[in-house]
């Protein structure tokens, strides 16, 4: 029989347990395979801690959130031990062999389909499922936990209005998406945000504050934005695109971690952004401006029903894939039907919302303003 570990890393995302349940129904009932599930993402890979993963550990996982095995945003190349970071990719080779695995199964985003490229190098045969809310996942169209953040993103989005026009109040609403700005747009498109702020579309303070002026010509005194954590000023926006550049055009590996180190100072730096908006919001409308930080809260609990059976459904895929053989590859959807991409071509690839896209383009119908 057949012998596969199977582990979730980066963010815990609603759909990880069903996606797992998934697989390992099919891998084990299936193909009748042997499954183990290592702890606490690559860490538990290195540290070779695992549980065997049987029917009944399977049973009563489906509507969990979060995942029964553990998380964690460890790097495979670039893991703390003992204080020190160290390379894991050949202790992590040994263990898969120490184990006698014919496949890794790796549950996550678009970190760890770097890390699975990696491990895939280093010759174990690598079946990825994309996990995350941020839908930003290159190669396929959707990825579960997605569709339970929309969920919860949109009711918050809904419950604002309320104080919002109660108080004559300007609310922001930050959604996650550091990169890519799906969540905030669709959940500001269905929850009726009068003003959404994504990454891949800059804003200018002049565009946003005379979209809350228009309003307030209309009778309404009050305005719910729903910001990406990843928004942008376009003066930001240009900083962004300049380091972007000086990473591209490093001529050695040592400028072109420097590069990157900068980079991520900049993206660091501007994290704050929401409150530093809402504050120069106020002082141009004279409209009393508020917070609102959504938080973990689009991460957690059960999935929705469109999240459990796309986990299934890229579990078993994912079984199918492994009992054929196949690695190197990430389990995708596309059109609406199951297929494969190679690790290869997705990792440290980002799914951006495109200018002209449909989301962008009923949003701009509705009279949303998107800060441009
Ligand atoms: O990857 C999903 C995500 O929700 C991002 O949008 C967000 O920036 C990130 O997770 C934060 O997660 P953590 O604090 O666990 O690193």
């Amino acid at each position: 029989a057949k012998r596969v570990g199977i582990l979730t890393a980066g963010g815990d995302a609603p759909g990880l347990n069903a996606a797992i349940r998934g697989f390992g129904r099919a891998a084990i009932g299936e193909f009748g395979m042997e499954l183990i599930g290592f702890r606490d993402g690559m860490r538990g890979l290195a540290e070779n801690r695992f549980v065997t993963l049987d029917s009944s550990s399977l049973s009563g996982i489906l509507t969990v959130g979060g995942t029964v095995l553990g998380t964690s945003r460890d790097k495979v190349h670039r893991m703390m031990v003992d204080g020190v970071e160290k390379d894991m990719t050949e202790k992590m080779a040994k263990v898969y062999e120490k184990n006698k695995l014919d496949a890794l199964v790796t549950l996550g985003g678009g970190g760890t389909a770097k890390n699975a490229l990696r491990l895939q190098k280093a010759g174990l045969n690598v079946v990825h499922l994309p996990k995350t809310i941020d839908n930003d996942i290159w190669g396929t169209d959707d990825s579960f936990g997605f569709a339970t953040a929309l969920e919860i993103a949109t009711e918050a989005v809904d419950r604002l209005h309320s104080t919002a026009h109660s108080h004559h109040r300007i609310i922001l609403v930050e959604i996650m998406g550091h990169r890519a700005g799906w969540l905030a747009l669709g959940a500001g498109i269905a929850g009726g945000a009068d003003i959404i702020l994504i990454p891949e579309i800059p804003y200018t303070i002049e565009k946003v504050v005379e979209k809350i002026e228009q309003r307030k010509k209309q009778g309404k005194h009050f305005s719910v934005i729903a910001v990406a954590e990843g928004a942008m000023d376009i003066e930001y926006a240009q900083r962004v695109k300049i380091a972007d550049q000086l990473i591209k055009d490093a001529d050695s590996p040592e400028t072109k971690a420097l590069a990157k180190h900068n980079k991520d100072r900049l993206t660091d730096s501007h994290r704050e952004s929401t409150f530093e908006l809402a504050r120069k919001l106020e002082a141009a409308t004279g409209l009393e401006s508020r917070v609102t930080i959504l938080g973990y809260v689009q991460r957690g609990g059960t999935p929705v029903g469109a999240d459990r059976l796309l986990a299934t459904r890229l579990g078993t895929a994912g079984a199918a894939a492994v009992a054929d053989g196949a690695g190197g590859i990430m389990i995708a959807t596309k059109g609406g039907e199951t297929t494969t991409v190679s690790l290869e071509k997705t990792a440290g690839r980002i799914k951006y919302v495109p200018k002209d896209h449909d989301w962008v383009k009923a949003a701009r119908e509705v009279e949303t303003g998107l800060g441009d």
